[in-house]
């Protein structure tokens, strides 16, 4: 596992992106593991989202066939909130993914290109009312909720939010625990939502492949019901649980069944309901 690297300052040779009309600034890089890292970039001044959307981001390659220079774009969540003056990002690095294998090598001053149309189901607008929303990730799905656990809306509409996050090893809940911390020690975020809004999130990180305190995949700890008596709340309902899902697709299949057997019909934008799903970007 690899010590998180933060790099901020511009080096002195930034690879080159052709210029386009779509091109963003990267002005931070973090390396959490050597699978994972995230960037921050600038944000077009146009540029309106809803907390959970995504993006399409990219960086050019050039068409075997035709030698030409074409976007080679990925849909990514946005994971920093809307109020932010920048973007952020969190992604998995593959190294034989055809875009992964090359934004891993990004560095301030470098550009990247961003579609600034963002779209996407994780958005509170999906959702009927309730009392306590839940927000499900595996990997690289905790990004949207990224955003949304810094957005008011989320703390104003429920009374309690949960975020479970399962990843294989310790090191890649890094990125999701910093936020967390960040979240509950920053005065702004306070000003902003509202005094002791923090008391509302409960966070519930598990670990499959390595020890922690927590072990096991959300969906049979839910099963067994000890996330439910951990957490001391009962099983969801209709009534009163919403839920958000963003992972690897056998997690989302599987937690959607869940789900479902608990009474809860899948949202969308234009008919909202009681849970909604969206899988996280694997290169
Ligand atoms: P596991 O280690 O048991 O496969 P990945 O890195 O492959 O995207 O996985 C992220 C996390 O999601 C891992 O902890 C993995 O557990 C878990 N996971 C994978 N499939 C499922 C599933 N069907 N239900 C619940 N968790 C899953």
């Amino acid at each position: 596992m690899n010590e998180i690297s933060k790099v901020t300052e511009a080096p002195a040779k930034a690879v080159k992106t052709p210029t386009l009309p779509d091109a963003q600034k990267v002005t931070q890089v973090t390396h959490w593991t050597d699978r994972l890292f995230s960037f921050r970039v600038t944000r077009p001044a146009s540029l309106r989202f809803r907390s959970g959307e995504f993006v399409m981001i990219g960086l050019m390659q050039t068409d075997e066939k035709t030698g030409k220079e074409k976007p080679l774009l990925r849909a990514y969540s946005i994971a920093s909130p809307s109020w932010d003056d920048e973007l952020e990002f969190y992604s998995i690095k593959v190294q034989d993914g055809p875009l992964t294998s090359r934004l891993q090598h990004i560095q301030p001053g470098d550009e990247i290109i961003l579609r600034p149309k963002p779209v996407g189901t994780l958005v509170h607008d999906a959702l009927l009312p309730g009392k306590r929303i839940w927000f499900f990730a595996t990997g690289t799905g905790f990004a949207p909720f990224a955003s949304l656990l810094r957005d008011p809306q989320t703390y104003t509409d429920y009374d309690e939010v949960i975020i479970t996050h399962t990843c294989r090893e310790v090191g890649e809940l890094a990125y999701g625990r910093d936020l967390i911390d960040s979240i509950r020690s920053d005065e702004m975020l306070e000003e902003l939502i509202g005094e002791g809004f923090h008391e509302k999130l409960r966070y519930y990180p598990t670990t499959t492949r390595e020890d922690s305190p927590k072990m096991g995949r959300i969906t049979d700890l839910m099963r067994s019901g000890e996330v439910f008596a951990d957490l001391g709340v009962a099983p969801l309902a209709p009534e009163t649980d919403r839920a958000m899902v963003c992972g690897n697709l056998a997690f989302n299949l599987e937690i959607k069944e869940m789900l479902e057997s608990y009474g809860l019909r899948e949202g969308a934008n234009s008919d909202p309901k009681e849970y909604v799903v969206e899988k996280a970007f694997l290169d």
